[in-house]
């Protein structure tokens, strides 16, 4: 079956035949998978992805009321043609939370859209339900600073934790709870402790980068980013090394969850997050009969306000994702988009390599330029204006980080990643009041190391191939980084 035969079998099938997300249809060489989503004055739009002959395919199938055409289909590489010009839909209507968006990496005229017309936009109807979209970056620090009337009680990601599942976590949290519980973690990332654990990390990045198969294809994802930031978790933990790949793994099934616009069958993912719980819980019996250290479960085992966290399972459960998640993910997707934004930008690792000494602001331009984590969301306590808008108690308020990153009223030439930008710290990635990332030190330290050490010995990681970026409205990141590194020549 030639290619193009193969895409009129699935425009057929597609266009006859409902089939859920997920469901595979198999002739001996191939399978589909295809998604609907909605937009404005849209009936569907079909996002059609499967594999011929080795190769990724996507085909996007736009369904109006008149007609269903095909806008963009590829053989090689994803064309984003298919996916609405932003400036063509309704503006009261336009939903921002759609998980392809980021995936196809077209997020960012949306957002324009919103910053430029609505910043302060009411989406009321959506997969996760009615929501604030806040886009502008003194709006969204606003949000996030008045943590009296914007609650992070139970939910801070757009979709809520299903009724029967609820893990209750510290960035969950309002008031004094929220307080004790980041208290008795936060030493495990507390400056001393990082100075003690520096020369460990940069250990481990050596080791990782000198295993390098040098002049060969790798996926930089898999065998530096993943790998870099388990072992940093691992240390942060103290976790028996030789079972550290559970770490990201559990990462990656604590964030693959409908509240961020997955499909995902999640009795299965409850299934194995009460694994996660049950490997930790012995951990935490060990430290607890300990004297005290300064890993996460050690420091939280002996603290008198959450020593007794493992007699509600839950809670436990909930703490332990946060933790894995916040140090994982975040940091991982730092270090893939470094690689990916300096081979965009030649004349930036030009002057990279000409005075190495910018790596820290470097560090903080690819996590402002990045934004690792597109939003967290708040839920309004009381009736309250915003930019104009009346917000209701009980509204769902989203501060997208990704947008306020590109507000240019406040950030100059927002677009342009600059590694020597003047006011790099002055970015959302981190978040805003109470909540402030408590691990941004350290995620900022393991880049830093990473690129000193990446400096020393290769001359370029170069880019071979299209980056693959995360399905998510809520995780910025890349699954795959096609690269070749190459070492100095000297
Ligand atoms: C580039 C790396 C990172 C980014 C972009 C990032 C981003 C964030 C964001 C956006 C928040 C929420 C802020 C808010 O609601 O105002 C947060 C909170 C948090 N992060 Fe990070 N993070 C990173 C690295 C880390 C690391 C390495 C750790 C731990 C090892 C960590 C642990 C946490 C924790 C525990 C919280 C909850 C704080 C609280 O609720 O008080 N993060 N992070």
């Amino acid at each position: 079956m030639t290619t193009s035969s193969f895409l009129s079998y699935c425009s057929v099938v597609s266009s006859t035949r409902e089939i859920e997300w997920g469901s595979v249809i198999t002739d001996e060489t191939a399978s589909i998978v295809f998604r609907v989503f909605r937009f404005p004055n849209i009936v569907a739009l079909k996002f059609i992805r499967f594999r011929f002959a080795e190769t990724e395919i996507r085909v996007i199938t736009l369904k109006t009321k008149y007609a269903e055409e095909t806008l963009a289909d590829t053989a090689h590489g994803f064309e984003t043609a298919g996916i609405p010009d932003p400036k063509t839909l309704p503006l009261e209507t336009l939903d921002v939370s759609v998980a392809e968006l980021f995936e196809a990496n077209v997020h960012g005229e949306y957002f324009r859209r919103l910053r430029n017309e609505d910043p302060v936009h009411y989406c009321p109807e959506s997969p996760f339900g009615p929501y604030w979209s806040v886009t502008k970056y003194h709006d969204i620090v606003a949000v996030d600073s008045n943590h009296k009337v914007f609650s992070s009680h139970r939910d801070i990601v757009i979709g809520d934790a299903p009724a029967d599942f609820t893990t209750p976590m510290f960035i969950a949290m309002d008031g004094e709870k929220h307080v004790d519980q980041r208290k008795a973690a936060s030493p495990a990332v507390a400056p001393s402790q990082l100075a003690d654990i520096e020369a460990l990390i940069r250990q481990r990045v050596c080791n990782i980068l000198d295993d390098l198969p040098v002049g060969e294809e790798i996926n930089w994802v898999e065998h530096v980013s993943k790998e870099l930031t388990t072992q940093m978790l691992a240390t942060l933990f103290d976790f028996p090394f030789e079972d550290r790949h559970l770490l990201p793994y559990w990462s990656d099934v604590t964030t693959t969850s409908e509240t961020v616009g997955i499909e995902v069958d999640m009795k299965e993912r409850e299934r194995v997050l009460h694994e996660c719980l049950a490997y930790f819980a012995r951990l935490w019996q060990e430290r607890a009969a300990q004297p005290p250290k300064f890993d996460f479960i050690s420091l939280m085992a002996h603290n008198p306000k959450t020593k007794d966290m493992i007699n509600d399972p839950m809670e436990l459960l909930g703490n332990l994702m946060l933790l894995i998640v916040g140090g994982n993910d975040t940091t991982r997707n730092s270090i893939s988009a470094g690689v990916v934004e300096l081979n965009r930008n030649p004349d930036e690792f030009a002057k990279l390599k000409a005075n190495p000494s910018l790596i820290p602001n470097m560090v903080s331009e690819i996590i402002r330029y990045q934004t690792p984590l597109a939003h967290m969301r708040r839920t309004a306590l009381e009736d309250i204006e915003l930019g104009g808008k009346q917000i209701k108690k009980g509204d769902k308020v989203v501060m997208w980080y990704v947008s306020g990153n590109r507000d240019e009223t406040v950030i100059e030439d927002a677009d342009r990643f600059w590694i020597d930008r003047p006011n790099a710290r002055r970015h959302l990635s981190f978040g805003f009041g109470v909540h402030r990332c408590m691990g941004n030190r350290v995620g900022e330290m393991q880049l830093r190391i990473l690129w000193e050490e990446i400096l020393n010995r290769f001359d370029r990681i170069e880019l071979v191939g299209e980056p693959t970026r995360v399905l998510s409205n809520f995780v910025m990141g890349y699954t795959d980084v096609p690269v070749v590194v190459h070492a100095k020549s000297s």
